[in-house]
């Protein structure tokens, strides 16, 4: 039986201590990867997960997040949902308390999430919201309308859902482009004691998306898939072309037929990333084989990933093979 590990993308170092303790305890893959993403979740200098998100181009802060264990290949997911700090949590309620379902989105996760006792918090900070009105003012946005709602938050005459609010909105989040450097959805995998894989993603999502976008972080064989005959697959990134280019399952796919996971990565990634794509087209891949192997790929150099083994006392931080 492979030993305990725990991986995770880029600022997932600010959980993965708390996962691998979980292992030392001989806690669950699945216990593993909640503990070190609510880690991420709630610190609010990562402007690309939970509370301190970078908000939709309404300025609205929607979270997505999924958890896939590998054994029965169960799913839980939640996709644009507001008010709810640890999507990662609501996201495993899903998959245990609401079986006959995989994936709630919007109001009804939010729904989920009351009834099932979840804490709402304020999830736009003073941070987020400047960087949020700096790309405002950065695309000229004074024009821009979206849902009825100035983009500053002023009531104005546009209908919601009329064709001038479809315009508007698209044309705003054509200008609001995100800012250059990695994307810092989050990936946590792990591989418990009792040989069991849990694959979990979280993310803001797309900064200043179009409200009601769901990334690939919620979507099973895009930005998340977990199979223990094969190994777990995750994405980071632009999760348009990893929806498009199916990229987690293919990774999956090249596990199962034996290739390394640094290669199964890159050969995924390569897939997706060669799709037509006007905006953005960075996208990161990271796996973890039921006997402990790992390995991650990039479209950039200098982009690494964050191991913790039961022998660890600290994050260590591999190259990702570039594509
Ligand atoms: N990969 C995260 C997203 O596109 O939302």
């Amino acid at each position: 039986m492979a030993q305990p590990v725990i991986i995770g993308s880029e600022r997932s170092e600010a959980g993965l201590p708390t996962g691998i303790e979980v292992l030392r305890r001989g806690g669950s893959a699945l216990d593993a990867v909640e503990a070190a993403m609510r880690c991420c979740e709630d610190n609010p200098a990562d402007h690309y997960v939970g509370t301190g998100g970078l908000p939709n181009a309404r300025g609205e802060v929607e979270l997505d997040a999924s958890v896939m264990i590998g054994s029965s290949r169960r799913f839980g997911a939640v996709g644009a949902m507001r008010g709810y700090p640890n999507p990662i949590s609501v996201a495993r309620a899903v998959l245990e308390r609401l079986p006959q379902h995989c994936l709630l989105v919007g109001e009804g996760a939010e729904l989920f999430a009351e009834e099932n006792g979840f804490t709402k918090g304020e999830l736009l900070t003073d941070e987020a919201r400047r960087i949020w009105r700096e790309q405002l003012q950065a695309a000229a946005a004074t024009e821009g309308e979206v849902a009825g709602r100035s983009v500053e938050g002023e009531n104005t005459s546009a209908v919601p859902g009329d064709r001038r609010y479809r315009e508007a909105a698209l044309d705003l989040v054509r200008r609001l482009a995100p800012h250059e450097g990695p994307w810092g959805t989050i990936n946590i995998m792990a591989l418990d004691a009792s040989g069991e894989l849990c694959v979990g993603v979280s993310t803001s999502g797309y900064p200043f998306k179009y409200p009601g976008r769901v990334g690939d972080s919620a979507v099973p064989g895009a930005g998340n898939w977990c199979d223990l005959r094969a190994g777990g697959a995750a994405c980071t990134g632009r999760g348009e072309l990893s929806m498009r280019g199916g990229t987690a399952r293919s990774v999956v796919d090249l596990l199962a037929l034996g290739t390394d996971p640094a290669e199964a990565c890159r050969l995924g990634l390569r897939e997706a990333a060669g799709l037509p794509d006007e905006f953005r087209a960075e996208l990161r891949a990271l796996a973890l084989t039921p006997d402990g192997r790992h390995g991650g790929a990039s479209g950039q150099p200098g982009s690494v990933y964050a191991v913790m083994t039961l022998d660890s006392t600290a994050p260590e931080f591999h190259p990702r093979v570039v594509l």
